[in-house]
């Protein structure tokens, strides 16, 4: 049983899902909940979490600690996506197996589906098909993390579950334009261009791609509900349930940046995957559903960039 009291260890606590995360739990009123910056513990390395798991012996786990990038990123580094998630991730389920963790919760990414997906995206769609090239060792190393949970789940009958969400934005996200996702790159990109006497603004691909887009408070409020129920199954999908493409993201960006320039679209660049809606139907009969709509989210994380300006992450390939 959880209480106020029950010790919650967020791996990847100074991320951008780790600290709406860790915010959440704090002002819900947990009170015992830790984070180490990946200074202080390698999640990579198996020896230095062997120890921190037996020192500290955690109640609960959530995993929000991860390599990760935008296309261009995964790219260009395709053997640190793969190799490093799947160390920091084994480390963290085995030894919580290990040192008997009763909840687990491994946060993956929509990208685990395949590229031709069927849509709205089903749980059961997993491993159904092809997976979108650019990003596929890292969508390998998050299938292995669900597949680690699930038999865990099954194996010891224990609650170790997966939450897949869509692309997520919000505050602490990642601004650097080199490894940066779609949003908070045309937040930056539009944001600059403004303040360059609206000078025109080029952005990757034909901009027909469809996308979903979840607020990562929403997610905190996700991960929290999960924490605290007992779910049937070990693999969910968190979203919105609605989609929009690019070029009406952009958009809605230019308008609420308000740049007045024009959008020059580059179609030599990839598209990615054309659709990748998820279907939200099995956490939502659960009893959770998102909140933050997309319009008043995107304010208030351009409001919170421009706030930041100083210190706004720049997540520099560290290769
Ligand atoms: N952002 C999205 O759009 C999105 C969408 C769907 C799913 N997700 C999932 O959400 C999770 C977190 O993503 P995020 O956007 O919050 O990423 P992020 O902002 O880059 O944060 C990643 C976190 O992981 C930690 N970390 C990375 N390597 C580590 C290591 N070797 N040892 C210890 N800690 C390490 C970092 O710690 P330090 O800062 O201390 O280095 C940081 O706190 C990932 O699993 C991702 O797949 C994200």
């Amino acid at each position: 049983m959880l209480s106020k009291e029950t010790k919650i260890y967020v791996a990847g606590h100074r991320g951008m899902v780790g600290s709406a995360i860790f915010r959440l739990l704090v002002k819900n009123g947990y009170r015992n909940v830790i984070g180490l910056e990946s200074s202080e513990l390698d999640l990579r390395n198996q020896q230095d979490v062997n120890v921190f798991f037996n020192e500290n012996q955690p109640e609960v786990v959530i995993d929000a600690a991860a390599r990760v990038g935008g296309i261009l990123a995964n790219s260009k580094y395709p053997y640190q996506f793969l190799m490093e998630n799947l160390q920091i991730q084994n480390n963290l389920i085995d030894f919580s197996l290990k040192c008997g963790v009763k909840k687990f919760i491994f946060l993956g990414s929509s990208c685990i589906y395949p590229k031709m997906s069927q849509q709205p995206i089903k749980e059961e769609y997993l491993l159904n098909g092809f997976l979108e090239p650019t990003n596929e060792a890292y969508a390998i190393s998050k299938i292995a993390g669900v597949k680690a949970c699930e038999a865990v789940k099954k194996q010891y009958g224990l609650d170790y579950i997966s939450l897949m969400p869509t692309n997520l934005y919000g505050p602490y996200d990642n601004f650097d334009l080199q490894s940066s996702h779609v949003l908070p790159a045309m937040i930056r990109k539009f944001h600059e261009a403004k303040e360059k006497k609206n000078i025109t603004v080029e952005l990757w691909g034909s901009g027909n791609p469809m996308r979903e887009f979840l607020h990562v408070d929403d997610l905190a409020e996700a991960v929290i509900f999960s924490m605290e129920n007992e779910l049937k199954e070990s693999l969910y999908n968190v979203g919105t349930g609605t989609d929009i493409s690019i070029k009406e993201l952009a958009k809605l960006i230019q308008q609420i940046t308000g740049h007045k320039g024009d959008i020059k679209w580059d179609t030599t660049k990839p598209d990615g995957t054309p659709r990748k809606l998820l279907d939200i139907s099995k956490l939502k009969n659960e009893g959770w559903e998102s909140r933050i709509d997309l319009e008043s989210g995107i304010l208030s994380t351009f409001n919170w960039f421009i706030d930041n300006l100083k210190d706004i992450k720049e997540v520099k390939l560290n290769f």
